[in-house]
């Protein structure tokens, strides 16, 4: 790893904070409502997560919250509980991290990028006076008589909230798939209907048509549709309740969402259930090949989702009919050719068919319009369909089938016998294919065989014992790797998942040999692979006892998981925040946990190959295993972010608490930086609390000011953790107060190497008393600063980085 790289990398970072004035500036965050005059970029509420207005009741937020890319960003409400994004200013234009959202004296509310607006709350001229975030997640912009002048529910992106009103001319669009489809829900001629957005939309469910809902009354025109408590009710123009579609067993008044997906589903949560949410098992449409596309144009959707490439289009390359767009191929010829008899599509029950005629009737009008590129004809009734633009295709479940037919490009394979049956002459290319495949298979097996023999061997005259596998990955010094498959095994599709950190979500796993493991799914890595497999063979390679190990990693199309040892007793934040008293870490623990971490601090610093910066020591970066050994987490992967994407600002976002202040100002970022972080980590420690406490007494709300005041007063007892037993004689309290006070001073070079942290803990170095953690504190100290920072070889108070010393203390080295 090319440290100065890194560090100029991050460093330019921080100077890009700098050159943004409002963020070292702490922004407040507003309750209830925001009046004109007011304006805010993710950067500058950084400290909130980029939310600048929380709803009276504390359940939404409005603010800006990143996309996939962590550069990119949204205006959104969202639910807090879930995080559930319910609305959506710009989510087809997203915004830097410097882009305001402004409302202005006059005001206007608009979203600028480089003083262009990309989102403007369309008020029909109206000044609003002032923006209200109500309690059931609308946002309102008030005039200046207090009446509404627009108001979020009334324009849904892709997501409604219980009672939320959806009226005519509403409209429900799902982010793009990945063919980019989008689908959309409308209230038109009296029914609410789900369409998939292609140039001529293609309906696919209608409310009338499912018939899964109750019916109250008979007959009449739907005009408002809501969510309320478990079902989806629909009313007429005069309020009368028509039918109700209940997507729920359970009758409560929880927070219900209907979101489109870009799947082609309307699904139901309840944001009730915090961070691990789940769709409830009712859907819409309730038949997964009832979509447009759960399978690839042209390919047929069987009962169980399963795709299948008609036979008429196998030979050619990707089951496609090299038709690229319609009327385009009105030059080449073109054949129409059989893919069924008996299938289904999904638009078929909910457009009028173009004619009725025969089948040949039918062919005739799809070949003399180039627009035409699949007919559907229905033998008994008559009916001819013709798509410009086709999904995938249903075999024929349940309802009448159809004789399919698609129009190919006639040189874009041999299968193209009009008359039908493709098969006849696609048969002696299948053969070859099928012939040359099967002769590949026979090298690569003959291949794998003579390697693994060969492997055998090596392993034999290597070793006899069962560790063989282990060796000789040790000894290329690469993690295994996984395919995607064998993650998504073990971890039982992704379904138990144990944290969210700034990298990604991670899932608990077993390997079939019984390997418990912790499954890290990176989220926008914009790294190739072999960049990818570098920084893992390098992270791979740190073997430490303080330092959790990766056991694997998995790189597969856009796919980056890393697969960790799993840790039995979870991260430390949930053992040191504990509100319950009922299992509480002792002072015994805490002080070894303490030492651990520094430990492995100090061997990324300091004892690697290549020096590693953390960047993101927190309590929820600190595992405990089995028998409460502490292990540092996360380490190596601020070298995975690229420039553009840096995604320290993922990191940065809600960990502000424990960043050093060099992150805001223009000092580059070192490893010091993590030792404030760390003395941050290790005050909590001792105190069993949260530096930032607003529940405590303003006095008391900030830990490290209340500990810097208590120690001057030489009142340990009331920085240690009150449920704590205080033993005077252990030294070892006030030793790791006074630890913790040098790692946090403002000064970089104040701050001791973890080393010395780890060499101070274990009480074989002298802690002089810290500085109180003002400016005045490096200009009263400048000789200590000197000797303590720089490993004080003359005669400074810790002189204590002898030989003797570092043997005595020799940190674990690689196992
Ligand atoms: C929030 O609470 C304040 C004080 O109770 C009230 O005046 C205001 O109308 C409330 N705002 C909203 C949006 O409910
Ligand atoms: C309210 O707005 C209207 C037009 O938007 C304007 O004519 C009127 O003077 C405003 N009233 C106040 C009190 O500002
Ligand atoms: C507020 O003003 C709008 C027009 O500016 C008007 O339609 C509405 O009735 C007024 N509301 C109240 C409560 O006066
Ligand atoms: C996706 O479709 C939209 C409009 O439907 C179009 O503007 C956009 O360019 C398309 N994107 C891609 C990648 O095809
Ligand atoms: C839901 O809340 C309403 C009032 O807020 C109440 O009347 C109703 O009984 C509640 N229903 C349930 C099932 O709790
Ligand atoms: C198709 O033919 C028309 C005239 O018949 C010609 O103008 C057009 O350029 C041709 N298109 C292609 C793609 O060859
Ligand atoms: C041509 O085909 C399109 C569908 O691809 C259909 O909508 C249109 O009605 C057809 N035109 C004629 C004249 O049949």
């Amino acid at each position: 790893m090319d440290h100065s790289g890194f560090l100029l990398f991050l460093g330019s970072i921080s100077l890009f904070l700098l050159l943004l004035p409002e963020a070292s500036r702490a922004s407040l965050q507003s309750t209830g409502r925001i009046d004109p005059g007011f304006q805010g970029s993710s950067m500058s509420f950084i400290d909130h997560d980029g939310l600048f207005l929380l709803s009276n009741n504390s359940n939404f937020a409005l603010g800006f919250t990143n996309t996939q890319d962590v550069t990119l960003f949204l205006l959104v409400v969202v639910h807090l509980g879930s995080s559930q994004v319910i609305w959506s200013a710009n989510r087809r234009s997203p915004v830097s991290n410097s882009d305001k959202f402004i409302f202005s004296e006059d005001g206007k509310v608009s979203l600028q990028r480089n003083g262009g607006v990309v989102w403007t709350a369309d008020t029909g001229g109206r000044a609003v006076s002032a923006i209200e975030l109500q309690d059931s997640g609308n946002l309102v912009l008030l005039g200046n008589n207090s009446s509404v002048v627009w108001q979020s529910f009334s324009h849904p992106t892709d997501t409604l909230i219980v009672n939320q009103d959806f009226v005519e001319g509403m409209k429900l669009v799902s982010d793009p798939s990945p063919t980019n489809l989008t689908y959309s829900l409308e209230i038109k001629s009296g029914d609410m209907i789900l369409s998939a957005g292609f140039k001529i939309p293609q309906p696919y469910w209608s409310i009338q048509k499912d018939n899964r809902k109750t019916i109250n009354k008979d007959g009449g025109k739907v005009t408002l549709a809501s969510l309320d408590a478990n079902s989806w009710k629909f009313f007429d123009a005069n309020k009368v309740l028509l039918w109700q579609f209940i997507f729920s067993d359970t009758n409560s008044n929880a927070t219900w969402v209907a979101v489109l997906g870009n799947d082609g589903f309307i699904s139901f949560y309840n944001l009730d259930n915090g961070q691990s949410l789940a769709p409830s098992p009712t859907k819409i449409p309730s038949d997964p090949c009832g979509r447009p596309e759960p399978c690839d144009a042209y390919s047929i959707c069987s009962d169980n989702n399963r795709c299948v490439c008609p036979s008429a289009l196998s030979a050619r390359p990707n089951c496609k009919t090299g038709i690229v767009s319609a009327c385009d191929a009105s030059n080449g010829s073109t054949d129409l050719v059989n893919v069924g008899h008996q299938l289904g599509y999904f638009a078929l029950g909910f457009v009028p068919p173009s004619s009725k005629t025969d089948l040949e009737g039918c062919k005739a009008s799809c070949r003399n319009n180039c627009s035409c590129i699949a007919l559907f004809f229905q033998s008994s009734s008559g009916k001819c369909f013709l798509f410009p633009e086709v999904g995938s295709f249903q075999s024929s479940g349940a309802g009448s089938s159809f004789d399919t037919y698609i129009k190919v490009l006639s040189n874009g394979g041999s299968s193209t016998d009009s008359a039908g049956d493709g098969n006849s002459k696609g048969f002696p290319v299948v053969v070859i294919i099928v012939v040359a495949t099967l002769l590949v298979i026979i090298g690569l097996c003959y291949l794998a065989v003579r390697y693994y023999k060969r492997k055998k061997t090596l392993q034999e005259s290597l070793h006899d014992s069962s560790e063989d596998d282990n060796f000789l990955e040790s000894l290329s010094g690469m993690p295994v790797r996984f395919s995607y498959k064998d993650l998504q095994t073990a971890t039982n599709n992704f379904s138990v998942k144990l944290g969210q950190g700034g990298f990604g979500s991670v899932y608990q796993g077993v390997l079939p040999d019984g390997t418990r493991l912790a499954v890290k799914k990176l989220e926008g890595i914009g790294q190739g692979k072999k960049e990818f497999r570098a920084e893992v063979s390098i992270i791979g390679s740190i073997h430490h006892h303080h330092l959790v190990r990766l056991k694997g990693f998995c790189a597969e199309g856009t796919h980056r998981l890393l697969a960790y040892e799993f840790m039995a007793n979870g991260s430390l934040d949930k053992w040191i925040f504990k509100k319950d008293n009922e299992f509480m870490l002792d002072w015994e623990t805490r002080f070894s946990i303490a030492v651990g971490t520094a430990k492995g601090l100090a061997y990324l610093h300091e004892d690697c190959d290549v020096k590693i910066i953390h960047c993101d020591i927190k309590p929820e970066n600190v595992l405990i295993d089995d028998n409460f050994i502490a292990k540092v987490s996360d380490f190596g992967l601020a070298k995975l972010m690229t420039r553009e994407q840096s995604h320290v600002f993922t990191t940065l976002r809600g960990t502000r608490g424990y960043l050093a202040p060099e992150w805001i100002t223009n000092y580059a970022i070192s490893e010091k930086s993590d030792v404030y972080s760390y003395g941050m980590l290790l005050l909590e420690i001792i105190g069993g609390r949260k530096n930032y406490d607003p529940a405590e007494t303003s006095e008391k709300s900030h830990f490290p000011s209340l500990a810097f005041k208590m120690m001057e007063e030489g009142k340990v007892r009331e920085i240690l953790d009150s449920k704590l037993k205080y033993d005077e004689a252990d030294e070892r309290v006030s030793t790791a107060i006074k630890v913790a006070l040098w790692c946090i001073q403002d000064d970089m070079y104040l701050r001791p190497a973890m080393t010395k942290v780890v060499q101070m803990l274990e009480g074989l170095c002298p802690v002089p008393h810290p500085p109180t953690s003002s400016p005045l504190g490096s200009r009263l100290f400048p000789s200590f600063f000197k000797s303590i920072s720089e490993g004080g070889t003359s005669s400074g108070p810790s002189d204590c980085n002898s030989d003797a010393f570092l043997s005595a203390v020799r940190l674990s080295g690689p196992r």
